[in-house]
């Protein structure tokens, strides 16, 4: 494995880092135009960056032990190092003149768990380059261009919140987004409170093709209730007269943009509390983007002592869940939620014997924390 100074050769020119992200309400509302909080990851990405002083552009990652080289006007290969080209070639659309790069990303973030690794790439990227060749770029156009590296090199149509979130959020309060108007405000987070993100150890099988599924579904009912976005539903009884699925998918956007509004607004912990647990059920009935391993890790940590409420956070179909507890509760809740998640057999979604193991992404184990964070 090459290290920053074997990699560069002593040290790179810039050094840059972003955060993952946890969404705590709103939930696949980005890409129908309508309303989200999510909160920056404790774990980052960090992308050292000098140039190349080739005619190539070298990239590494640590965490994969993987290396891409290729030419100037050559393309890196499906992989991590469509992310670092997509960031490339689209500032270089906007007129930037970018020579051969060498870039080494190292991250603490677990990849496949829905918290972003892939935003908190192009974001870390982005700001790195920034740094490096010293053109403006505010942090908004920056999570649209990392947006566009992520569907147009990496080939994943996503919605702009996790680039939004990781160019704009922090740890300690909520970002509220407009996916529409991209206006954005930090908001506290609910009194007296702490989150819990624990992986259910489940890999987002499904999660491509659902998504797609998922996001034509919502342009099928916007287009049937005659509106632009599901997010222009005035009337929500409206969406009662579209067939189903359409019925339950429109009902869950219409519902979950209301209750990011609602938690937007201030609201009590319980209450706010109350509006994930309600998230999730939503997204388990109506959009039918949960499995059975995330219903119960939920159960399990609404089952915890100071836990006020808990949702699968991100796509679905695997990945993680988020709890708000009561402060000073978070470490010993995820002990208890995990002692009745871990071990189990899960037969119920075709696994087989495989036992469950989820494992606590926040708070940071401490021997987990690395040295990044402080980029
Ligand atoms: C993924 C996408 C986001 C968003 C969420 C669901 O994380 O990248 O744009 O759609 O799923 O809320």
């Amino acid at each position: 494995m090459l290290t920053p100074d074997t990699f560069f050769g002593g040290a790179p020119e810039v050094n840059a880092s972003a955060p993952g992200r946890v969404n705590l309400l709103g939930e696949h509302t980005d890409y129908n135009d309508g309303f989200m909080l999510p909160v920056a990851t404790p774990q980052r990405t960090l992308v050292a960056m000098s140039r190349s002083g080739d005619d190539h552009f070298h990239f590494y990652s640590p965490n994969l032990d993987a290396s891409v080289t290729f030419a100037r006007d050559g393309s890196a290969p499906q992989g991590f190092g469509s992310y670092i080209e997509g960031c490339i070639r689209l500032v270089q659309a906007e007129g930037i003149e970018v020579p051969p790069l060498r870039v080494y990303a190292d991250t603490d973030l677990p990849v496949g768990s829905g918290l972003s690794s892939s935003a908190a790439l192009e974001v870390a990227t982005l700001r790195a380059m920034r740094a490096l060749l010293g053109f403006e770029l505010d942090d908004v156009k920056l999570a649209r261009i990392a947006q566009r590296a992520e569907i147009e090199y990496a080939r994943v149509n996503c919605g702009i919140m996790d680039q939004m979130a990781s160019s704009l959020a922090d740890e300690t309060n909520m970002l509220f987004i407009d996916a529409r108007t991209l206006e954005h405000r930090l908001a506290p987070l609910p009194r007296e409170t702490e989150l819990i993100v624990i992986d259910s150890g489940v890999a987002r099988k499904l999660a491509a093709s659902k998504y797609n599924e998922r996001r034509a579904e919502c342009e099928e009912g916007a287009r049937k209730l005659g509106v632009k976005a599901l997010r222009d539903v005035t009337d929500p009884a409206s969406v009662e007269s579209l067939p189903s699925p359409l019925r339950e998918r429109a009902r869950h956007v219409v519902q979950e943009n209301l209750r990011v509004l609602e938690a937007a607004g201030g609201v009590s912990a319980e209450r706010f509390g109350e509006l994930m647990n309600a998230s999730h059920f939503s997204l388990r009935d109506d959009y039918e983007v949960s499995i059975p391993e995330l219903d119960a890790l939920c159960d399990a940590l609404r089952a915890a002592p100071g836990v006020l409420g808990a949702r699968l956070t991100g796509a679905g179909f695997g990945g993680a869940c988020v709890a708000l507890c009561r402060k000073g509760s978070a470490q010993e809740a995820a002990a208890s939620a995990l002692a009745v998640y871990n071990g189990k057999g899960n037969q119920a979604n075709g696994h087989g014997e495989q036992e469950r193991q989820g494992r606590i992404l926040v708070p940071v184990p401490t021997d987990r924390k690395d040295n990044n964070a402080s980029v």
